[in-house]
C-alpha cells in the first residue's frame, strides 16, 4: 500500500483545507489545479480518484464528522485526510478495510506528526464499522450527497423520469466514474478509450464529453440549408465543441469555404485553445476577447456572423460529478456570479448575427433557475423569434453526469 500513502499525500495539496491555506490555489477552480498537475505529470490515476471523491462525498463526510466530534481539530487540514479516507472507505469496493485504514493511520502520523494517529484511527474505524449503513442511506437518499441547499433546491420532478433532480445528480455522484476517456478523432468520429491508449496518442485526439458531442449532434441538422459563411465561437476554451462542429463529416465540404473564429475571455484557455485547434487541424482565427464587457471587438470580428455558437460561463453546476468542488459553494452565489456576464455577453452577441443567420447559446447547467434566465432574456432580445431548446442528462451509457442545455434561434 505504499503507493496508496503517496497517492493520498499527493491528493491532499489538493482538498479544500490545504487549498484555503495555499492562497493561490484557492482562487483557481479544482479543474485549473488538477491540469496543472497533469501537465507536470504528478498526478496519477489513484491520486486523482482520490481527490475527486473526497469532494463527491463532503456533505456525508461533514453530517458524520459533526456527530463524531464537537471540537475543532488542529491543524486543520487533517480533517482533508479524514475526508480523504471516509470518502476512500465508502467508495472502494475491492480495497480491504483493513489495510485502507493502516495506510491513512500510517499517512497521517507521516504528514501530521505521530500524536495525531489515535484521532485517525478511531475515526477511520467508526466509518468502517458504519460502512453498510452509509452505503445503504446514501443509495436510498442520494440527494444527501448535495448537501441540504442544493438538495432542496433540486427537490422537483425531472422529465421522463420518477426521480427528483436531487436525487437523479446524487446518485451519478456516487457511481464511480468509467475508467475511460470521451475522445474525438480528426474524422470527427468520438469513442470512449482507457486513458492508458488515450494518453498514447498515436494519432491526434482530445478529450471531450458526450453531451459535447450530443450538442453538436442536435445542432448540426437544424442548419441545413444556412449559411455559414463567418462562423464564431465566442466562447471557446478549451475548444471542444467548436473542434467538434468543424470536424463533422456532414459539415466537411460546406467548411472547406467557412472562415471560423474562436474568442476567448482568459489567456491561458486561450493558449490551450490554440494548441488543441493546431492539434486537431482545425483551423480558425483565435482572439483574447471579452464580449459584453463594452470592449469593441478586433476588426476581423466587427463584421456579422453566419452562426454564432455560445457557450456561455456558467455555474457549472450540470457537470458536479466532474467538478465536485463545486459541492462546496453556495448556488445561489454561484448563479448571480454569473448572471450579469450571461446577460451581458448575450446582449453582445446578438446585435452580431448576420440576417438569416443563427445564434446556438449552451449551458453545462440543469439548474432551473439558471436556464429560466437564459430562456427568459433570450425572448426579450429576440421576441418574435422561435426558441428551439434542448437538454442532454446523461453519457451514451445513460450515466446522469454530465447535463446540457442548449437554445437556437434562427435570426
Ligand atoms: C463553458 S466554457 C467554454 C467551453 C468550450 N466551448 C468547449 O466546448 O470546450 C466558457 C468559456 O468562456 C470564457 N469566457 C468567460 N467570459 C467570457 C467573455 N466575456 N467572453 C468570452 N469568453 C468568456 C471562459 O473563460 C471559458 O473558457
Amino acid at each position: 500500500m505504499s503507493h496508496l500513502s503517496r497517492d493520498i499525500e499527493t491528493a491532499l495539496a489538493l482538498l479544500p483545507e490545504h487549498r484555503k491555506k495555499s492562497k493561490r490555489s484557492f482562487v483557481l477552480t479544482l479543474d485549473d489545479i488538477l491540469d496543472d498537475y497533469r501537465l507536470g505529470l504528478e498526478l496519477n490515476a489513484n491520486a486523482f480518484d482520490l481527490c475527486m471523491h473526497a469532494y463527491r462525498f463532503h456533505h456525508p463526510f461533514e453530517a458524520f464528522w459533526a456527530q463524531f466530534r464537537s471540537k475543532s481539530v488542529k491543524p486543520k487540514e487533517i480533517r482533508d485526510l479524514m475526508l480523504m479516507g471516509f470518502a476512500a472507505l465508502l467508495s472502494r469496493n475491492q480495497a480491504p478495510v483493513e489495510a485502507v485504514v493502516d495506510t491513512f493511520v500510517n499517512t497521517t502520523k507521516k504528514v501530521f506528526g505521530a500524536h495525531t494517529a489515535g484521532l485517525t484511527n478511531a475515526f477511520l474505524r467508526e466509518v468502517a464499522r458504519s460502512r453498510d449503513r452509509l452505503r445503504a442511506q446514501l443509495s436510498a437518499h442520494p440527494e444527501e450527497m448535495l448537501g441540504p441547499v442544493l438538495a432542496a433546491r433540486w427537490d422537483r420532478p425531472i422529465a421522463r423520469s420518477t426521480e427528483t433532480l436531487a436525487a437523479a445528480m446524487g446518485r451519478a455522484l456516487l457511481v464511480r466514474p468509467p475508467a475511460t476517456i470521451g475522445a474525438l478523432g480528426i474524422d470527427g468520429a468520438w469513442s470512449e478509450m482507457k486513458s492508458a491508449h488515450f494518453l498514447r496518442q498515436e494519432e491526434p485526439r482530445i478529450a471531450i464529453d458526450f453531451s459535447s458531442v450530443g450538442f453538436v449532434r442536435w445542432l448540426v441538422p437544424q442548419l441545413k440549408g444556412r449559411p455559414l459563411g463567418r462562423v464564431l465561437d465566442a466562447c471557446a476554451a478549451p475548444g471542444g465543441k467548436i473542434i467538434a462542429f468543424a470536424l463533422q463529416p456532414e459539415l466537411r465540404d460546406v467548411m472547406a469555404s467557412t472562415e471560423l473564429y474562436a474568442t476567448e475571455a482568459k489567456f491561458k484557455r486561450l493558449t490551450r485553445l490554440e494548441q488543441n485547434l493546431a492539434k486537431m487541424s482545425v483551423r480558425a482565427k483565435t482572439a483574447l476577447h471579452s464580449w459584453g464587457e463594452g470592449s469593441p471587438p478586433p476588426p476581423a470580428l466587427a463584421e456579422p456572423f453566419d452562426l454564432i455558437l455560445a457557450d456561455l460561463p456558467c455555474t457549472g453546476l450540470g457537470t458536479l460529478a466532474s467538478k465536485p468542488d463545486l459541492l462546496l459553494e453556495d448556488p445561489a452565489e454561484l448563479l448571480s456570479s454569473v448572471a450579469n456576464l450571461q446577460v451581458n455577453i448575450l446582449r453582445d452577441l446578438v446585435g452580431r448575427v448576420a440576417p438569416g443567420g443563427s445564434l446556438a447559446v449552451s449551458l453545462c447547467s440543469n439548474d432551473p433557475e439558471e436556464l429560466e434566465r437564459v430562456t427568459v432574456e433570450l425572448g426579450r432580445l429576440l421576441p418574435d423569434k422561435k426558441l428551439e431548446f434542448w437538454t442532454f442528462c446523461g453519457d451514451n451509457e445513460g450515466r446522469t453526469s454530465q447535463w446540457m442545455a442548449a437554445w437556437l434561434v434562427r435570426l
